[in-house]
Parts: C-alpha cells; structure tokens; sequence
C-alpha cells in the first residue's frame, strides 16, 4: 500500500482555494495526461498524476506544501516537462506542481550584474531580454527554446558552453526556496562571494526537485561576446573525430567554447528530422567548435589555429561558418540529434555518461565493442570536449519487446562498468530522476548513498518530495 493519501473532495478543494479554479486540474485524464511523462520516449517511464497545480507565487507554493506535508500527499515540481530522466514524473500520483505561471523577469541589475527570474522563464528568453543590454547568461542546454530556467537550477544542467562557461550552478548567486514542509528559505544572494555556512545553494542546485520548490532564482550575467564562429571539422569514422578532441583541448592552442561531437547516425537523423542537409559526404562523424570574443581577427587566427590542427589530426575538412546564419543552423542540426533519435529508435535508452575527458576516447571504443558483444547499435554524440557522451542504446527491429527488456539492463550495467572503471559518473547533465536510481551503486560507494538520504531525511522527512528520485530513501533491503 502505498504511504501516500490520495486526493480527495475536501483537499481538492482546499487547493482550489490555494490556487483559484482556473488553476487546478482535477478528474480530467486527458488533461492530465501530458504531466505524466517528460521527454525520454516511450511509455517506460509514466505515471498518472492526480492533480496538476499551477501555482503564482510563493505564497501558493508555500500553502500547497504545508498542506501535502500535513497529508502525506506527494509532490512533484515541474518546469517544461524537457527532461529526459524521468524526473519530472509523479510516480507516486499525487500532486504535480507545475511552474509555468511563475513566468516573470523580475529584475535586471545592471550593475550588479545579474537578473532575477522566476522558475518558468524559458532558458532562451533571458537572453533574448539580456541581448539588448549587451549581456548574456552562458547557460545553454539544448533544449533551450524550451526548457524553464527551474529546471536548468533543479538539473544543474550543462549544454554546449560549458568548456569554456561551466554549467548552471556556476551562474546561480541565489535562490528562494519552499522546503518540503512549506517554509520559506533564501539561500546566498546577490553575492559573488558567500561562506556563510554550508554551501546549500549547491545543494539545491542539481537536488532534481527532491528538496524544495524554487521561486525565485538569481543569475549571474556576463558581457555579451560580439562574435560567435563556428566549425565544423568532418572526420573519415568516430575514432579519429573523438581522439581529436582531448588533444586540440591540450594542444591547439585554443580554448574554445564548445567541441561536440556528432557519429553519422546523430547528424544524419537529426538532419532527416529537419529536412536540412550538411556538405558532409564520406564523413563517419563530426565535430562542432565555437570560438566567441571581441575582436573578430583573433578569432578568425583562433579558427584558423584550429582548422590546420584540426586537419593534423585526422580531419578532412573543416568550414567555418562565419554568419550568425550559418552558425544557427549547424546548431539547430545539433540541437535536434536528441529528438531525431526518439523518433527514428523508438527502442532505446538514452544514456548521459560523463567521463574524465582525456577518457573520452576509450570510453567511446568501449562502447562500440560493447554494441557488437550484443549486437545493438549505440550512436553517439554529445558535450565530447566535457566529457559528457550521450549514448543510445538502441534495440535492433527484428528484437521482440522481451529480448529487449532482458537484455537492457545487462548492457548498462556493463556501460555503466566501463565508465565507473575510468573514474565517471553516470549522468553528466540529465539527472538521475527514476531512470538511473538503480545503477546508482555502479558508481558511487554505500557511504554516499547514506549521506544522500541523511540530507533528504533531514529536509524532507515524510519524503513527499518528488519521492522515487535519485536514490532510495530507505536502503534497499538485501
Ligand atoms: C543534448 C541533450 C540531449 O546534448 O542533452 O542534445
Ligand atoms: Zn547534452
């Protein structure tokens, strides 16, 4: 039996007064419905929720939660519903709450040099806004038309800027959170320093919606790079492309912004799911670099710099793509692999590992061998100048459904082997959500596990928060 209450009459309509009529789904499942999932394909990963709140301030997140608290109700925040380990899915029923009404741009501070947002601004939009005052915030996930700034802070999500930018958690200077049990807290501020105790601002950020719910969120932002060039180096096979990449990091002379890799299976779908096409016969894979700066001739020495070190190293070609035109549209054929490949291998699983990026190479290997041993395939492509690889294992067509479901978790517990052996983690950016809870032993040791729950145990201890997420909160009995 479950260790939930399931919503009734008498709570239903308490929340309604929380948060007005209009606000609250209830009793509808085909509005529901699309609060049951996130993004990773297939039907693995759902659960009905059984109610949807759109709250508009902190005030209503903060009465929900006293409320679920008080009656072991389960909630589950949401942003955009863009992740893709099953975080954002409410595997206990219960309560989705829902941050899309919490949409606001609430202050640019120019001279602090930072903006203050609420969770359900779209990652985009705060640059779009910041661009006319020649600022920028280097978050850049790829789903950033979509995805909300709360999910990118509850993710800590990385993108494709962060070899010379970081990931999320560099930029958030503070947040305003309501706990679990309703209460308000703030953590850090606009401040670019702070040692006042424990550094939970980076708890938070990353916690995949297991510790609170944020409502307000402070970025740091920086001047805006006048120039973006881009290159798209083409190499004969995935070994040549992917052994490029540790050695232009350490010897081209240049660091730039971003190197992604893409094997064929990734830019050929990605370019059949938007009708695009890339002069890129014979290749076998592809890296994609950026350089940004101020001054367009260094940049052009720095592409130049990279193209004939590239070219040293294994390329057959390299463009540069010089046109903020042509830069959007080898991005946008990068940004799309992931939703190309959910449409063309429905059958998959898509992994996010991340390894020391000197490894980069015989992970890669390691995984081709892999794909044979079982007789898979398992495309590539990913943040290859992090680390961060992300693999679909994909199911042959003539697999049944049960030789699929058998063989899976074999194969990933031998993936997740290959990645524990170079010193990797099994998600660089996605999360662990519901997707990887049981393989989280593959790579961390019991002690972690138990300082994991002793932190959520302390923060939540009815654990009505987003339950079912990252790691068991009792130890698994054996
Ligand atoms: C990407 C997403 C899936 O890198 O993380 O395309
Ligand atoms: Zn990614």
């Amino acid at each position: 039996m479950s260790q939930y209450r399931r919503l009734n009459a008498e709570i239903v309509a308490k929340l309604i007064d929380i948060c007005g009529k209009n606000n609250v789904i209830y009793g509808d499942e085909e509005l529901l419905e699309p609060y049951s999932r996130d993004e990773i394909p297939g039907t693995d990963y759902r659960s009905m929720p059984e109610a949807v709140l759109r709250p508009s301030s902190a005030e209503e997140v903060s009465a929900i939660m006293r409320l679920a608290n008080a009656e072991r109700i389960a909630v589950t925040p949401r942003g955009a519903g863009s992740g893709l380990s099953g975080g954002a899915v409410p595997l206990h029923g219960g309560i989705v709450l829902a941050t899309d009404r919490m949409n606001r741009i609430l202050e640019l501070d120019k001279e602090n040099m930072m903006i203050v947002v609420e969770p359900g601004v779209v990652a985009n939009d705060i640059n779009e806004f910041l661009r006319p005052h020649n600022l920028f915030y280097a978050g850049y996930p790829m789903s950033v038309e979509t995805c909300y700034i709360g999910g990118n802070v509850a993710e800590n999500a990385g993108g494709g800027k962060a070899i010379k930018y970081g990931v999320t958690s560099r930029y958030v200077l503070g947040l305003e959170v309501v706990l679990p049990n309703g209460e308000l807290m703030e953590l850090g501020g606009k401040l670019l320093k702070d040692v006042t105790g424990y550094n939970l601002l980076q708890l938070f950020t990353g916690s995949e919606g297991t510790l609170g719910v944020f409502t307000k969120i402070i970025l740091k932002v920086i001047p805006l790079p006048k120039y973006q060039f881009d290159l798209l180096a083409l190499f004969p096979d995935s070994r040549s492309a992917i052994a490029a990449v540790p050695a232009t990091m350490l010897e081209s002379g240049v660091t730039p912004v971003s190197i992604e890799y893409m094997d064929q299976d990734s830019f050929e779908s990605a370019c059949k799911y938007l009708n695009e096409s890339l002069p890129c016969e014979g290749a076998g894979a592809m890296l994609l670099l950026s350089v940004d700066g101020n001054d367009s001739e260094q940049m052009m020495d720095d592409c130049e710099q990279l193209g004939t070190f590239l070219e040293k190293n294994g390329a057959s070609l390299v463009y540069v793509a010089d046109t903020a035109a042509n830069s959007e549209r080898l991005w946008k054929i990068r940004r799309n692999v992931a939703e190309a490949f959910s449409l063309y291998f429905p059958r998959q699983s898509g992994e996010d590992v991340v390894v020391p990026p000197a490894s980069i190479a015989v992970v890669a290997e390691k995984f081709a061998q892999l794909a044979d041993k079982y007789g898979v395939a398992i495309p590539c492509y990913g943040h290859a100048g992090d680390g961060n690889l992300h693999s679909r294992i994909s199911a042959p067509e003539s697999w049944s459904d049960q030789r699929w479901r058998q063989t899976l978790p074999k194969i990933l517990e031998e993936l997740y082997a290959i990645v524990a052996e170079q010193g990797g983690r099994i998600s660089g950016e996605h999360g662990i959500g519901c997707k990887r809870l049981h393989y989280m032993q593959s790579v961390v040791s019991e002690t972690y596990l138990q300082v994991l729950r002793a932190i959520k145990k302390a923060l939540d201890p009815n654990n009505i928060m987003n339950p079912g997420k990252i790691f068991s909160f009792e130890p698994p009995a054996n």
